[in-house]
């Protein structure tokens, strides 16, 4: 903790996004020149695929993993993070491809991960804000954000924030073997395996802008998805909770020094 970063890979998953990727990237490239990138294609239809072959094949610091079909966003990252810690990078960055996250506040980000160990770029925080985005989606993420904190008891105030930065130490902390969240809520499941392995998590103020080109990929399967795991997480720690006070309770009643206490 509280050492320096050294080397940095950016994730980028996209899923037909060819027309915004270039940009992205092309800014990424400016803003921060020494992060590499690994582009997380789902054979995107659109070919995004072969936009971004075509990026890679100008600078060795873009590279492209191609994978099979469409099979959501967390899985994309987890293929992503296997990759950057086998190939000894010291923290991934997660970074949208339509131009929502600004790679010119990445410095923000990494600024932060010196006493870090995971950094969200965070929309509700003050000095945060979305841009152009419809009411419904702010509405959904707000929403999204006061039930999470309530069912999960969580500080984050972006838990669903897809811009944010882990140390490979952590990920390695995170037993990610057992992410089983595919779309959206795998941004609070990370969250949630940090906060409960006392992870230090730090956000620091975005600035989120809607989309120009393409269209967002969240649709209700998702929100179900993360609904539906996100009430289930909840139970679980309530349930290990009525546990845990239950277990300390007999204790209390068993253990003869106490039960003195108690009956005298
Ligand atoms: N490889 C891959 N596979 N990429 C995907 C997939 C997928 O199944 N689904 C989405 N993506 C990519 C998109 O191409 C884009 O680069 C990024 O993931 C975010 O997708 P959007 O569809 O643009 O998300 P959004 O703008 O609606 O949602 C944003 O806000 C959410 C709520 O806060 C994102 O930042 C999400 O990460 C965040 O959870
Ligand atoms: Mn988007």
């Amino acid at each position: 903790m509280s050492s320096t970063l050294g080397r940095v890979l950016v994730l980028i998953p996209t899923y037909n996004e060819k027309d915004s990727l270039p940009g992205v990237i092309a800014r990424l490239r400016a803003a921060v020149p020494s992060v590499d990138i690994l582009v997380l294609d789902d054979n995107s239809p659109d070919g995004t695929g072969a936009v971004a072959d075509a990026l890679a094949a100008d600078d060795p610091q873009v590279r492209v993993l191609h994978r099979e079909g469409k099979q959501g966003l967390g899985r994309a990252y987890l293929a992503g993070f296997e990759q950057a810690m086998e190939q000894g990078y010291d923290a991934v960055v997660e970074m949208d491809a339509d131009g929502s996250h600004q790679p010119e506040q990445l410095d923000r980000l990494l600024a932060a991960a010196q006493g870090a160990d995971v950094v969200i770029g965070s929309r509700w925080v003050p000095g945060g804000a979305t841009h152009n985005w419809p009411h419904r989606r702010n509405m959904l993420s707000r929403g999204a954000n006061v039930y999470t904190r309530a069912a999960l008891g969580l500080a984050v105030r972006d838990a669903t924030a897809g811009y944010r930065l882990y140390r490979t130490s952590a990920l390695r902390a995170m037993d990610l073997e057992g992410v089983a969240s595919a779309g959206y809520c795998f941004q609070v499941d990370l969250t949630l395996r940090a906060a409960d392995r006392g992870l230090r998590i730090v956000e620091v103020p975005i600035d989120f802008v809607e989309r120009t080109e393409g269209t967002s990929k969240m649709d209700g399967s998702i929100v179900r998805e993360a609904l539906g795991r996100v009430t289930l997480w909840g139970l679980q720690r309530r349930g290990e909770q009525v546990v845990s006070a239950a277990k300390g309770f007999g204790r209390r009643m068993t253990s003869g020094a106490t039960w003195h206490e108690l009956t005298d």
